[in-house]
């Protein structure tokens, strides 16, 4: 595999091989490893045409825990502001010999795209409403962490699904891992055809949240909306929002996950977001060896390139 694109495009194995190499790179950083060698000579270019905190950070920290040459894309200062087309931009970049783009765009598809043109690896780090696979295996991580295994796993995905791209690679993953995964959010924000993606509809907050084993809460994405998907934040903080008194729904151990950017008040109550089943920094501190895991398959010794 020259990329990833995708959940859609990974096997079972694949995701298991992922999670293994990051288990054991998660335990190497744990002991302050941070020199590594294994891409050293090799170069990752970040190409985010989309905001990111995590994500673009913890694949900058991945590559250069590696060994790697790791280049930030500074899109204000670059031609893409001159109107030169993203393709080209990639092509500049292939032609200087990088080894792997890390691409965020507004547009679904367009990592694949710049995939099949490039010679580069091509990271997915977020297409549109699309895919966003390493939060997705980064997740598993730490669903697997904190429950033991994955398969099994009772997850209910809540709040703002149709424009999440994090939804649809976690219900491709969890499923796929074997675990059952249900969702819920208002009626205006579960798009059709949720079920082809392994996943079941809750008819309400509280079925999708009976038996629980994790509960993983959506940012609401208002700037992917139009006005009236939603009525105020405070009424759907009201009606959908993950309060103490909601998760004991849950199992009495259920873990609480949500991928971050938190809207605090909103889709999640501070006092779950910060309190101690909370997931939220576990799963930031995995995005970093989960990116590890990822650069070394696609770049390492044994890799594709
Ligand atoms: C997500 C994203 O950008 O898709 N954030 C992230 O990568 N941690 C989710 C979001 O923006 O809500």
């Amino acid at each position: 595999m020259k990329d990833l694109l995708g959940i859609e495009e990974l096997t079972r194995q694949d995701m298991e091989r992922y999670l293994a190499t990051a288990v054991d790179l998660k335990a190497r950083l744990r002991q302050g490893a941070k020199k590594m060698a294994v891409l050293s000579g090799r170069v990752v270019v970040t190409l985010f045409l989309e905001a990111s905190t995590r994500t673009r950070t913890s694949f900058e920290l991945a590559g250069r825990f590696l060994g790697a040459h790791v280049q930030s894309f500074a899109l204000a200062q670059s031609s893409v502001d001159k109107g030169e087309t993203l393709v080209d931009t990639a092509r500049a970049l292939d032609a200087m010999a990088v080894d792997a783009i890390v691409v965020r765009h507004a547009v679904a598809g367009v990592p694949h795209d710049l995939a099949r043109r490039l010679e580069a690896a091509v990271v997915n780090a977020g297409d549109g409403w699309h895919e966003h696979p390493t939060q997705a295996l980064l997740d598993a991580l730490t669903i697997l962490e904190r429950r033991g295994r994955v398969e099994g796993q009772r997850i209910a995905i809540l709040g703002d699904i149709r424009h999440s791209r994090v939804a649809r690679s976690a219900m491709l993953a969890y499923g796929g891992l074997g675990a059952s995964v249900t969702v819920f959010g208002p009626a205006t924000l579960v798009p059709e055809g949720v079920e082809a993606y392994g996943a079941e509809v809750a008819t309400s907050l509280e079925a999708a949240l009976a038996g629980a084993d994790v509960v993983q809460v959506l940012r609401i994405q208002r700037e992917r909306m139009h006005a009236g998907l939603i009525p105020s934040l405070e009424e759907y903080h009201r009606r959908f929002g993950l309060t103490q008194e909601r998760l004991r729904l849950a199992r009495p151990d259920a873990v609480v996950m949500h991928p971050g950017p938190v809207n605090r008040g909103v889709e999640i109550e501070s006092r779950v977001a910060d309190g101690p089943r909370s997931a939220v920094m576990q799963a930031v501190e995995n995005g970093v060896a989960m990116r590890m895991a990822v650069l070394c398959h696609l770049l390492g010794e044994g890799g594709s390139r």
